[in-house]
């Protein structure tokens, strides 16, 4: 089965973003992947609501919203309004991290899970049957362009593992210095989507990088 391609609207040249997403609604992604930061949970601000219900208005294509935020659960409602389908909330962000899921799930959303590169995966064993999806940090959060870090692929490989022991469906989600040659190492590894930001977005032919991730 083709992969799930989730580009990074981060890595987008914001001065015509409506260029861009008339760019990804064109091509084979799947998913658009955006990324919320606060200057807090994370050394960075990107954007906020005002910008994703614009966003949301002329994007054809899914919402991934991934919240690099402290306390997430407080923007349950906003997020649900925009339109995003699926919320991934950071484990080192949430104390109580089934709470907020389950709200999450109960504002008819998916729930997801996003790892830092040091949390170990085995911290989701009494969670992971709960959500959709796992979003394996694969740099530290709070930039693009950062280059992949190789344990990522032993941590991927574990969480498989840990999905097929427990005969769930979960979806494995890696954001992060990802290209295609990270990328087919990743799918090897059994990652089932794949966020790229600045692969896709710096390159003179985006949609043609997104169809070659397809193929990985
Ligand atoms: C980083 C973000 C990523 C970022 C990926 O904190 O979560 O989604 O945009 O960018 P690249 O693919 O350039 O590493
Ligand atoms: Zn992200």
């Amino acid at each position: 089965m083709p992969c799930i391609v989730a580009p990074s609207l981060l890595a987008a040249n914001f001065l015509h973003l409506e260029r861009e997403i008339e760019m990804i609604n064109r091509s084979e992604a799947d998913w658009l992947h955006l990324d919320i930061m606060d200057g807090v949970f994370v050394p960075n601000i990107s954007f906020g609501f005002p910008v994703i219900e614009k966003v949301a208005g002329i994007c054809k294509k899914p919402l991934d919203a991934h919240f690099m935020i402290v306390e997430p659960q407080k923007f349950i409602p906003e997020v649900k309004a925009c339109g995003i389908f699926q919320m991934n909330v950071h484990y080192e962000a949430c104390i109580h991290l089934h709470r907020t899921v389950w709200a999450i799930r109960e504002a008819g959303m998916y729930a997801a899970v996003t790892l830092n590169p040091h949390t170990p995966v085995e911290l989701l064993e009494d969670i992971i049957q709960d959500i959709n999806m796992v979003l394996l940090m694969s740099v530290n959060p709070g930039f693009g362009g950062q280059k992949f870090i190789e344990q990522s692929l032993d941590k991927v490989r574990r969480l498989k593992e840990m999905i097929i022991r427990k005969g769930l469906k979960t979806l494995i989600e890696v954001d992060g210095g990802v290209n295609l040659q990270t990328g087919k190492q990743l799918v090897d590894a059994g990652a089932d989507v794949l966020v790229a930001g600045n692969a896709i977005f710096n390159d003179q032919n985006p949609e043609q990088v997104i169809r070659d991730l397809k193929k990985l």
